[in-house]
Parts: C-alpha cells; structure tokens; sequence
C-alpha cells in the first residue's frame, strides 16, 4: 500500500526485497548463519495471544530449520487458553517450549512481561485480536525485538497511521516485521505472478474473489459470569474496535492476493451489504458484501464476501486477462494450487499451467523467510 504521504515505501518495494529475500534464501539455505539474533544463535520467541493461529504461529516458529529457536514465553487474558497453548506446543516441541509457570502472564498487561523475558533480536508474536497490535508493536520496537504479527494490523485509519510510523521505527533499529499474509510466501503465487507478469494471461481486465461460506463474526447475548470487556475480546470478530469486522479479517487476504497479481491497489469502491440472518447477534458485521474495486486503469475487482448457512460455498480468487485466465485461490488460502488457463471458462481442456503439487505451506515458509532474514540481516518489514 502506498503510505498517506505518498513516499515510496510500499508493500511492492517490500514485495521485491522479500523475493530477492526468497531467492537469497533458496540459494543460501545450506549457508552456516552469519548474523545472529543475540550473543549466541540461539534466537527466543515469545507468544503475545495464545489462541488457534498464535499457537499455529509458534509451532511454525520451532519449525523452522537454519538455527536454534526456543519459545520462552506467553501471554494470553484468559488461563484456559495459556494452559492449552502451553500444553499443545510443550506435546509437539518438548523442551523447546520452555514455557514454565513463571514465564506464562495472565492478563493485559502480560505482553510486557512476555516480551520482557526475550533479549534485543529475540522475536515476539502477536497473536491477539488486531486492536492491540500498535501497542504491543510499540513495546516490541522499544525492546529492540523482531516481529511476526498476524493480520489485520489495523482496525481504522488512525491505527493504519500508527502502524505506518511504527514501521519506520522498526526501520530505523533494523528491526524485521512479518506480517501474517502467508500468501505472499507461497512459491506457486510467485511462480504464477511471474507468469502473470510475462504476459502469459494477457493484460489483467477483471478480477473475482469470493468468501462465501456458512457463518462467523456473531455474538450472542453475553453471558453473566465474563465482563463485557472480555467478552468483546473473545468475540473479537463481530465488534469492529476489536478486529475491523469480518469484513477487514476475514477478507484482507484475496483483496491483498488480488491487488498483487494485478500490481497494483484499488483506487476506489463502492459497495453494497446487507443484514439478514443474524438472529440475535449483536455483532456489527454484514452477512453479505459485493464490492466493486477500481484500479488505477479503470479494470475492476469483484468481490463477494457472505457468511450465511445453506448457500453456494466459494473460497477463491480470479484473474481474467486478454488471452486467458487464473487461478490464484482455488479453496481457502492453502494450498493454493494456482494454474493458468487458456481461455476463460477454465475447463481441464484448456488448462495451461498448473504449480506442480504438493506445495509447502505457506503458513510454515513465511516463518522460514523471517528467520532466514533475521540470520542473514536481510531487509524485511512487512508492516507497510
Ligand atoms: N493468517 C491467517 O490465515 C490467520 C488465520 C487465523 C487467524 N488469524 C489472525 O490471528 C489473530 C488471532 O486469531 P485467532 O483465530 O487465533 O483468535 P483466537 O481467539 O483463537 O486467539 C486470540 C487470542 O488472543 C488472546 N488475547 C486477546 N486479547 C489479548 C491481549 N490484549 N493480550 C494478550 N492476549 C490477548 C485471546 O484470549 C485469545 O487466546 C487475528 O488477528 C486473526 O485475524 C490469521
């Protein structure tokens, strides 16, 4: 995205440090680390939310395999989830989830206690609803910590600003921040961009994305024995302070996926959404979205976004160039099983290309990208 200020820095400037970070690391992965997170090559990671994708995020984390990484900390708002993270990651990596009592904080003020246990170099990850990234960011920049935080990293246009100077701060201490789009690791997404890009579909004339499934982003009525703080908390996609809503969470990813294939971000939208289905939800989302986005040469992007039981399910995106088509999403974000097409009802016939499968994990690689440009002081700051 191109920053307010219309400065240079991008996610395309990012976009083309990170594949010559890829290439670098293709080339280099058997390369003994020169650069070292700390002292030693050991590098620490401490985990900041402790829900379904942070402890993902963590185990993705001690998977990767150029160096020494150990998770010494966590910190979650609820003790359940602490206990079964802890639990989860201490079954799968033993000893490398050193996570005793002492180091597990509870409560809101357990990102600085967490991120208090890691060395300047270490990594922290955040992991909790994105309302609170700018402030655990900040904490982290202050520390001199490496960063992975899942998306959204913002929730509004003050929080996108903030953002935006927080990552200049990263810069300025060379600081490396991951950012949770794991398509944008994907080696068959870069495979078929580089197809896209040496004409293989033509020009880009429209594009389609869709996230049409069954539900998600409700709230019930609160029940009697959480406040309603936590509650928000927990329920942190149906409350827009909380995440930006469905509409930001859920759908970042194919607006994103799609801008990128197209190499370029919409210039203007107009859209239209309704409220049907949501019984007594108090949730501010929609149950559907269609929004037409403009790019700068006046092609569209059509995407459809519904959470509602008993309809047609689509997860995918689509491009439709001058001589053929794409697949850039087949269903849901992994494995994304991209292909080219020679015409535009894509049938088997006329299939072109396909990125050969199985493909690696996108969710595994964009770790392996971050701590390949930890080791290796490699430029890498996906917050822009
Ligand atoms: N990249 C992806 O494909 C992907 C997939 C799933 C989720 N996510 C993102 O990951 C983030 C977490 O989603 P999730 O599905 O794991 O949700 P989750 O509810 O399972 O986990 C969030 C955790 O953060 C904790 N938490 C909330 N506020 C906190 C605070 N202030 N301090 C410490 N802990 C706090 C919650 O108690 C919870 O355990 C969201 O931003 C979501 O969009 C990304």
């Amino acid at each position: 995205m191109t920053r307010p200020d219309g400065s240079a820095s991008s996610r395309r400037t990012f976009l083309k440090r990170s594949s010559q970070a890829v290439a670098v690391s293709a080339l280099a992965s058997s390369a003994i680390p020169r650069v070292h997170a700390a002292e030693n090559n050991l590098i620490q990671i401490a985990l900041i939310g402790a829900g379904g994708r942070g402890s993902g995020a963590a185990a993705n984390a001690l998977s990767v395999k150029n160096g020494p990484i150990k998770l010494v900390a966590l910190a979650d708002v609820f003790e359940r989830k602490l206990a079964n993270s802890a639990a989860s990651l201490k079954k799968q990596f033993g000893d490398r989830a050193d996570v005793p009592p002492e180091r597990i904080f509870l409560g809101f003020d357990g990102y600085k206690k967490a991120m208090d246990c890691l060395r300047p170099g270490d990594v922290a990850i955040f992991a909790t609803p994105p309302a609170f990234r700018w402030v655990h960011f900040a904490y982290a920049i202050e520390k001199g910590l490496h960063v992975f935080m899942e998306k959204p990293i913002t929730v509004d246009g003050p929080t996108t600003k903030k953002l935006f100077e927080l990552a200049d701060k990263a810069d300025k201490k060379n600081l490396k921040v991951g950012v949770g789009l794991m398509v944008r690791h994907c080696r068959g997404r870069h495979e078929l961009l580089k197809r896209i890009r040496d004409g293989q579909i033509g020009e880009i004339i429209s594009m389609r994305a869709y996230r049409m499934g069954s539900g998600g982003g409700t709230a019930g009525p609160k029940p009697d024995n959480i406040t309603e703080l936590l509650y928000q908390v927990q329920r942190f996609h149906a409350f827009l302070w909380a995440s930006g809503g469905v509409y930001s969470d859920y759908y970042i990813h194919q607006i994103d996926e799609c801008s990128w294939m197209k190499g370029a971000w919409p210039v203007r939208a107009q859209a239209v959404g309704g409220r049907h289905y949501r019984g007594n939800s108090l949730d501010q989302n929609f149950d559907t979205y269609s929004v037409e986005y403009m790019f700068p040469d006046g092609t569209r992007l059509y995407y459809y976004g519904r959470q509602m039981p008993g309809c047609h399910n689509e997860f995918a995106s689509y491009a439709h160039g001058s001589k053929g088509s794409a697949v850039i999403s087949t269903s849901g974000h992994a494995p994304g099983r991209v292909r080219i097409y020679k015409d535009h009802n894509m049938s088997a016939d006329s299939l072109a290309w396909a990125y050969p499968q199985p493909e690696q994990s996108p969710y595994q690689l964009e770790w392996d990208d971050l701590i390949e440009a930890i080791r290796k002081d490699l430029p890498y700051n996906e917050a822009r």
